[in-house]
């Protein structure tokens, strides 16, 4: 029989290190084969962990979010949406609305968009105007036409100009935007202060080709997971994920090899495994990623309810030897608690992590925070939980209660609980990255692959793990 550890059973041995600074070290990690990411974080897609808000946040720390796919095909696309029109370098396709529209649709496409400024454009997409919030301000009658407010004292850029000369352009007229029109005034795309802004803002954001973040969705591998995958890859996601808690199944090497096939330039992640055989068949159907774990969540209640899994560091060790010899990437889900876990598992050959309830408690998580007993707390549920299951069952049939035996036919793997808040993800990220930075450097390690040669774990007893903790102190 073979034994298994997972992170709190061992510890990384201290080596010799060449590194003064934690600064020189590189956290360089990747999702898939040819997504890197500068912060090898990923937050999971989890209903209580990861939108877009959470998505836009993780992207612009260096990480990536992974929008969930517990809503409806359309709900899951506006959220890829939105994280690629947070910012990018040029929109190539601004919103409008024409001259005749109302105050009260321009506020609602505003809302809708969550963006504080549309264009307004006339027949053949010639541009007429400009409607900020700001021209919103102090309207009260909303049956008003925009063509009354907007400003229509326009600065424009052509298409192709440099980011210098759009900044000036902005700065010298002291606007927030900068249209970019034909010399025949056709609108053809936009570039925004704020963006530029949020270039220096955030110099690791994870970026594709056109400055706009980066952004993962999720499908699953039955009903119309083809006609989301086709949604979520119109929308702009960078990476589609496979996601289902047994990943070494016929039916998932099926749908990934499906996906590659539709999609060939598409970049799949597929999971969940928990072995090499498990790896080498998704990497054999096509899957560019790999999610490893099988019971290792915090919500997580599948080893007790099935008595399947395999301890978390020890199903790293066994499958990271894919990127080897398939340069398939493999990501850590699951089990992380602190960034000394994140140091482990990279150690033990991932190339990223996943984290849910870390992240869970942070701002941009889905949902409200709650108050006990003077503490602020968020929700946070596992997606085979009941809770989870029940409204995943009841979104389908349009928010109808179940019957108590279909209640009865639920068997969950997860459960639903609270998580301390947390504060907003770019501190808790900050912390994390400082954590792995050191871990990487007392392992005298400059960057990931360097981590991976060097790595040495030493197995620790419970006394061990004790005496890692404070201790012996009055609290
Ligand atoms: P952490 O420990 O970071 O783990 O909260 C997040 C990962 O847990 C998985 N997950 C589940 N696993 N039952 C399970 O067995 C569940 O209900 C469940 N919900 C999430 C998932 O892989 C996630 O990324």
């Amino acid at each position: 029989m073979q034994e298994a550890f997972t992170f709190s059973d061992v510890l990384l041995i201290p080596q010799r290190s060449s590194i003064s600074s934690r600064k020189d070290v590189d956290t360089r990690g990747r999702i898939s084969k040819n997504i890197f990411l500068q912060v090898p974080i990923i937050s999971s897609n989890m209903d209580t962990v990861t939108e877009s808000t959470m998505a836009i946040a993780m992207a612009r720390c260096g990480g990536l979010g992974l929008i969930h796919r517990y809503s409806t095909i359309q709900q899951e696309t506006e959220e890829v949406i939105r994280v690629k029109r947070a910012e990018s370098i040029v929109i190539d396709e601004p919103y409008t609305l024409s001259p005749d529209q109302t105050v009260a649709q321009a506020r609602e496409m505003m809302a809708h968009h969550q963006v504080g400024g549309l264009l307004v454009v006339g027949a053949a997409k010639k541009l007429l105007g400009v409607l900020t919030t700001r021209d919103l301000m102090f309207q009260n009658s909303s049956a008003k036409k925009v063509t009354e407010l907007m400003s229509k004292q326009l600065i424009t850029g052509k298409p192709g100009i440099d980011l210098e000369t759009a900044e000036k352009l902005l700065q010298d007229h002291k606007v927030e935007k900068l249209p970019l029109v034909e010399k025949n005034g056709t609108l053809v795309g936009l570039i925004t202060a704020k963006d530029l802004r949020k270039r220096k803002l955030y110099p690791r954001a994870s970026k594709d080709k056109k400055g706009r973040l980066l952004v993962g969705a999720s499908v699953g591998v039955v009903g119309d997971y083809l006609e989301r995958t086709a949604e979520i890859l119109k929308a702009g996601a960078d990476v589609v994920v496979v996601d289902v808690a047994h990943g070494h199944a016929d039916h998932v090497m099926k749908a990934v090899e499906t996906i590659k096939k539709k999609w060939p330039q598409s970049e799949v992640v597929a999971g969940n495994v928990a072995t090499y055989e498990g790896c080498r068949d998704l990497a054999a159907a096509g899957a560019d990623g790999i999610r490893v774990g099988v019971g290792p969540g915090a919500t997580c209640t599948t080893r007790i309810v099935t008595g399947s899994g395999v301890p978390q560091l020890s199903a790293l060790l066994d499958t990271a030897r894919i990127t080897q010899e398939k340069d398939v990437p493999v990501i850590a889900d699951g089990g992380i608690r602190d960034s000394g876990d994140i140091t482990k598992a990279l150690a033990a050959g991932a190339s990223s992590v996943m984290l849910g309830q870390l992240l869970a408690g942070t701002e941009e998580s889905p949902g409200w925070t709650v108050m006990k007993n003077g503490t602020k707390y968020k929700v946070y549920r596992g997606m085979a939980s009941l809770a989870a299951n029940l409204s995943r069952k009841q979104k389908e049939r349009g928010e109808e209660d179940l019957g108590e035996e279909e209640v009865a036919q639920i068997v969950p793997e997860g459960v639903e609980a609270m998580v301390p808040y947390r504060g907003q993800v770019e501190e808790v990220v900050r912390q994390l990255v400082g954590g792995l930075r050191s871990g990487m450097s007392y392992c005298g390690s400059k960057n990931l692959e360097e981590l991976w040669k060097k790595a040495k774990f030493a197995r620790i007893t419970p006394a061990g793990w004790f005496e890692s903790k404070p201790h012996a102190l009055e609290k």
